[in-house]
Parts: structure tokens; sequence; C-alpha cells
């Protein structure tokens, strides 16, 4: 049987049963014929695990392959704003376990690919799947795969057509301020090169004030910026546009 490429959603499976294994632990409690006190307030304190399990699992659930297909057609997305003659160099920062940077490879054939991660342990993505991924699609010829940090990029200024990057700038722990890591991401891309960034750039509280962010980025050598809100290009399940799972997500696209 040919083998089926994984590529995990944006949902940490282990950070979902930690949250179900609590809620259920919980329930338990409240079912256990002891003090009447103690069960009714474990009742009430399950009550926001199992909101937050069933909110993962719903998200699971959407963004999979077997469910709404939403991470997919997120990338796809992507895929569609990266306008271009398809001969060159593409990075993607964060690439998890290759998904959209195989999308791009098999959209542009002539093009060489570079994904990085920083591939921390508290992600189930690694190198050695995207390797497996990207042989499974039969792109693994144009594609290398490299560990670094989106924060320190390990190539030199203008060196890539077409930079992409999906829900990962929020990720980088080490910068505190995100603005770096996008500046950071238009330092390897050359003059005239195409960029499409996908972030919770909406939350005030990672990325400060969106105009004032939009006005930043402009400073920084950008001939074209255009900015929407992930919900206006996409018709998302109303659960997936809560605060917490991407109802702050814009996608920045333009040119250096
Ligand atoms: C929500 S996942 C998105 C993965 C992928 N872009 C996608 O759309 O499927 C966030 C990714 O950011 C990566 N990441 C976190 N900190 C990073 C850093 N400092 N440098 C590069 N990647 C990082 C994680 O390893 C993870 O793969």
């Amino acid at each position: 049987m040919k083998a089926r490429a994984k590529y995990q959603t944006w949902i940490r499976i282990r950070k979902l049963l930690i949250f179900l294994v609590i809620s259920v632990i919980l329930l338990i409690v409240t079912l256990l014929p002891i003090n009447l006190y103690l069960r009714v307030l474990s009742g009430f304190l399950s009550l926001p695990f199992i909101y937050i399990a069933f909110l993962l699992s719903y998200s699971v659930y959407q963004f999979a392959t077997f469910g709404g297909n939403y991470q997919s057609k997120i990338h796809d997305l992507i895929v569609a704003k990266v306008i271009w003659d398809g001969e060159g160099k593409i990075l993607d920062i964060g690439t998890g376990n290759g998904s959209l940077i195989i999308k791009l490879a098999k959209t542009f054939p002539n093009s060489v690919l570079t994904g990085i991660d920083y591939w921390g342990e508290n992600w189930e993505y690694s190198k050695a799947q995207c390797q497996q991924n990207a042989e499974i699609e039969g792109v693994n010829e144009r594609i290398h795969f490299l560990k670094a940090s989106a924060s320190e990029l390990p190539f030199n200024d203008d060196e890539f057509d077409i930079v992409v990057s999906c829900l990962t700038f929020h990720e980088v722990k080490d910068r505190r301020d995100k603005t770096e890591v996008i500046k950071e991401a238009l330092r390897v891309l050359k003059p005239g090169g195409v960029f499409v960034f996908l972030d919770l750039f909406m939350d005030e509280n990672i990325f400060g004030d969106e105009k004032e962010l939009i006005n930043n980025i402009k400073k920084h050598g950008i001939s074209e910026l255009n900015s929407s809100k992930l919900a206006e290009e996409i018709k998302l399940p109303k659960l997936l546009l809560g605060k917490k799972v991407l109802g702050n997500a814009m996608i920045f696209d333009g040119r250096k």
C-alpha cells in the first residue's frame, strides 16, 4: 500500500489529551460517593476543561483532511497569492510538517525550496517527517529542510524570490518584538520578491496595534503591502472564528 504523508493539524494532540483527561477525572469525581460540596465543586471546575477539550477536538476535526480540511484550504489560499513565473527560490518559515512548502513545490515545478523550522519539543512536527512527506509527494529533490530559528535566519540578504510563513511569527519565543521577526523574513527576500504571511496579526497582545504594525512593515523597504482578514478570504466555521482559534488571523502579502 502506498504510504501517505502525515501533516498533523495545528492542534497539539498532547494538549488535547491533557484537557480530555482532566475533564474525565473531574467528571468521575462528581459521581463518587463523597462530600456533596466536593462533587459540586468538581462539576463546576470541569466546565472550562470540557469546553476547551471540545474546542480543541472540534478544531482538529475541522483542520484535518478527514474533516473540514481547512488547514489544507488555508495553505491553498497562501499558494494562490504567490503570483510568480516560478523560476527561483522559495523559503517557508516555520514549515511544520512541510504541508505548505510541498504544495508550493508542486505548484512551481521549476522552483528550489527551503523549509526552516525550530521543531521544538512542544510541537508534534519534525524534520524527518518533512523529508518523508516530501519523498512521498515526489518533490524531495527540490526541497531542503533546515533547523533554524525565524528570529535569526541563516541566509544572506535578498536571497529568496518568494518568502511565505503560516502561523509561525507569533510562536517565536526568542524575540519579544514580533515585528523584528517579520523584518528578518523580509531581509532575506529579494527586491521585487513576493511575500505572503498569515498570522494572528490582529492580536494586539502579540503584535501590538495593527495599524502601527502595518506602518512599521511598510517602512521596511516594502513596495506593496496588502492586508486582509482570513475570515474575509475564506468561509470558516463559526467556532474557528473565536479569538482563541483563527479569529485574529490576517494575511499580509505584497512585494519588497
Ligand atoms: C502553528 S505551527 C504552523 C506550522 C506550518 N507553518 C503550517 O502552517 O502547517 C507553528 C510552527 O512554528 C514553528 N516555530 C516555533 N518557533 C519557531 C522559531 N523560533 N523558528 C522557526 N519556527 C518556529 C513550530 O515548530 C511550528 O512548526
